[in-house]
């Protein structure tokens, strides 16, 4: 695409179908959301449509990829936050129906949540859609190189890259946190359709590699090389290394 904006309002357009379609049929739509600066304009494009055409999301579940550990629900830099503020408090989504991974957790319950996140998602038939962003380092959730393709819904320790990437947010590189629960890219490669989004020219290394290079778990957006519905959604600058 040409830019970003164009580029967002297509991909909200795309869950907005999948939304209206599943509602024809009487069934939930399983979306599964990213955070960070990629999405925003998908969000803000799905309010608008929301008011202006009237899209409900009642039968809306979703599932975010991920949240730092530990994190509280209302502190600046959560993802529950972000959430909150860029999509689910403009929008009809019963509160019910959205699930972060808990930065609230004490150590010894992460692993019992982690198994009924996905277990969760698994009941109700997977993922109808997964939006992804992609980190410098080729993550996806927080899925950092070295991450098994049949990796679950687990605590991960970040890499120096995604914490250098963050400490913006948080004032500084120390007050980043050094773990996130993250969903697993065993589930992500479940999910009937993926689409990446990845804006602007400190993206187009990483991009050039997640597409054309090797499989490998040193970028583990490579996996989805294998995915048999997924489309990468790119805005000029980040295509730009494309051979
Ligand atoms: C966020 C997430 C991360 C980001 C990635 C890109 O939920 O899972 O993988 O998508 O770090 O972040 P931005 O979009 O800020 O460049």
């Amino acid at each position: 695409y040409a830019d970003s904006n164009e580029a967002s309002a297509a991909v909200a357009r795309e869950i907005a179908e999948i939304i209206r379609s599943k509602q024809l049929q009487g069934k939930p739509a399983v979306l599964g959301l990213a955070t960070g600066s990629s999405p925003k304009k998908v969000y803000a494009e799905l309010i608008r449509i929301h008011r202006e055409e009237r899209l409900s999301f009642y039968n809306v579940i979703s599932f975010n990829l991920d949240e730092y550990y530990p994190m509280k629900p209302d502190a600046l830099q959560s993802y529950m936050r972000f959430m909150k503020e860029q999509l689910f408090d403009h929008i009809d989504i019963p509160k019910a129906n959205y699930f972060l991974p808990d930065g609230t957790l004490a150590p010894s319950q992460v692993a019992a949540f982690c198994q009924e996140y996905e277990q969760r998602i698994d009941e109700l038939g997977g993922l109808d859609f997964q939006l992804l962003g992609i980190g410098r380092n080729g993550h996806i959730g927080f899925n950092e190189p070295g991450s098994h393709v049949n990796s679950k819904t687990r605590l991960m320790t970040l890499d120096l890259t995604t914490r250098i990437d963050a400490a913006l947010d948080f004032g500084g590189l120390a007050n980043v946190p050094k773990k996130a629960i993250t969903l697993g890219i065993n589930q992500v490669m479940k999910a009937k359709r993926v689409v990446l989004l990845a804006w602007g020219e400190h993206k187009a290394k990483i991009i050039h590699e997640a597409i054309e290079g090797p499989v490998t778990d040193r970028v583990p957006a490579t996996y989805l090389q294998g995915h048999a519905n997924v489309q990468f959604v790119l805005d000029e600058s980040a295509a730009s290394e494309l051979t």
